[in-house]
């Protein structure tokens, strides 16, 4: 079955997002249809307030649209009560915030373990699995760590295995390579990409076009709005005139 005919894992139908009313209101988004499926990573790229950040706060249940659904495996997660949508977003969705997110008080592993945790893992299992995930992060040595005793790029990591942790089939991330050098850009593009080549799917909003150049779609959004769709296929070229307008 190609994947087109599989269900989205995430569908996003005619999002708006406005922020503030009045004189101050910022239409941050306007009339978003995204489908995203299983084994696909889709790349959004933009200039700086052209919504990147919003529509990712939204599709992870984290913003309230202002109208339009979302739906994460079939559910709308905007119908959701409050524990209803913690409880799919702790099962269903990984998030890469742009600035990680990490809670000090928690060592590495603590950190990456406690969403299995939350969700009713045992607290052996939940270790075993964190420090799996710090170690593909090339992060074993650091599990114990508290973030302020980690560089910025070595937070990002943990912030990266928090949210590939488990079986989630929805990741979801915000400049997931702004603190890192260019190799270990690379190497967790390519653990993002395993992860939907096993049936994840993947939304990363990213500045560089070499990371974007690791998804099958790349979304470009200017003033809220998609402007550009590329495949991969032809994502070169346009990837390169789209750069240097960015
Ligand atoms: N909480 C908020 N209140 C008011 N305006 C907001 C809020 N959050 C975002 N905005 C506005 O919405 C627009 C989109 O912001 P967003 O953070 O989504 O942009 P972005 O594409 O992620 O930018 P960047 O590349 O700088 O991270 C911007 O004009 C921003 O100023
Ligand atoms: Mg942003």
């Amino acid at each position: 079955m190609s994947t087109q005919q599989q269900q989205p894992v995430l569908s996003l139908r005619n999002l708006t997002r406005v922020h503030g009313s009045g004189a101050t209101e910022v239409h941050a988004l306007r009339g978003i249809d995204l489908d995203v499926h299983p084994g696909e990573l889709v790349a959004v790229m933009g200039p700086s307030g052209s919504g990147k950040s919003t529509l990712l706060t939204i599709a992870g249940g984290l913003d309230n649209p202002t109208s339009g659904q979302v739906f994460v495996e079939g559910t709308d997660i905007t119908a959701l009560g409050i524990k209803g949508l913690a409880a799919l977003r702790r099962r269903s969705i990984g998030y890469v915030f742009q600035d990680y997110n990490l809670i000090p008080a928690l060592t590495a592993a603590e950190n990456v373990a406690l969403p299995r945790e939350l969700d009713g893992i045992s607290a052996r299992k939940a270790r075993a699995e964190a420090l799996a995930a710090l170690a593909e992060m090339d992060l074993g040595q650091l599990a114990d760590r508290f973030p302020d005793e980690m560089s910025g790029g070595q937070q990002q990591r943990v912030a990266i295995a928090r949210a590939l942790v488990g079986d989630r089939r929805l990741v979801l991330a915000d400049e997931p390579t702004g603190a890192l050098d260019s190799e270990t850009g690379e190497s967790v593009l390519a653990l993002l990409r395993s992860r939907c080549d096993a049936g994840a799917a993947g939304v990363m909003v990213t500045h560089e076009p070499r990371f974007a150049a690791w998804a099958d779609r790349v979304v470009f959004l200017r003033d809220g709005a998609v402007v550009d769709q590329t495949i991969r296929s032809d994502a070169d070229s346009l990837l390169a005139g789209r750069a240097a307008q960015l």
